[in-house]
């Protein structure tokens, strides 16, 4: 069924949508100290971006696999790869409340079918929050979670993004 609008129009929706919020996040936390998360590495595009808005934060990256250039590979010690489940649990202790404003970009088709990962990965990510820090994600990671004040993303009226002020 032709609906007008192609898969390349929602991958261009997509990524504006995700350029406009990481912007708008980067400017909600400036002037703040604390770690940055990129959590969903992928092909690198969101980090690449986080990391050239803000050129003096550490970031620590999480994901299965790191499928990316060597130019997009972040240094080794701020790179934990295998199984959120694992990796977050691991490094918690080591960064507890250290972090400013976390990105969780973890969706997939399957994901969407199974409605897996976003009830879980929250909890796994609140311990590294530093008080009032920002979540940003593509799924609504944090709906019903206590102490997660949802926030309006700009430059979500063709693909959605959520945003959430915690602690
Ligand atoms: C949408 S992609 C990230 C895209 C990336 N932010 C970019 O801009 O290129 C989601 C990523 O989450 C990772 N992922 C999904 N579930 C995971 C899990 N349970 N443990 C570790 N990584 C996972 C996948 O490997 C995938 O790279």
């Amino acid at each position: 069924m032709n609906t007008g609008h192609s898969t390349l129009d929602h991958m261009i929706d997509r990524l504006t949508t995700q350029r406009v919020a990481l912007g708008w996040a980067v400017g909600c936390v400036a002037g703040t100290p604390g770690l940055v998360m990129e959590i969903g590495l992928g092909k690198g595009r969101t980090y690449d971006h986080l990391r050239s808005l803000l050129p003096s934060r550490d970031i620590l990256v999480f994901d299965m696999w790191a499928r990316v250039p060597t130019s997009l590979r972040p240094d080794e010690d701020r790179l934990f790869l295998g199984d959120f489940r694992d990796t977050l649990p691991a490094a918690t202790e080591r960064f507890r409340g250290a972090v400013r404003l976390a990105h969780a970009d973890i969706g997939n088709a399957q994901e969407d079918d199974e409605e897996g990962i976003r009830h879980w990965i929250g909890g796994l990510i609140e311990p590294f929050l530093a008080p009032g820090a920002l979540v940003l994600s593509d799924r609504p990671i944090g709906a019903g979670r206590r102490g997660w004040e949802p926030l309006d993303v700009p430059g979500t009226q063709r693909w959605a993004y959520h945003g959430w002020r915690v602690g």
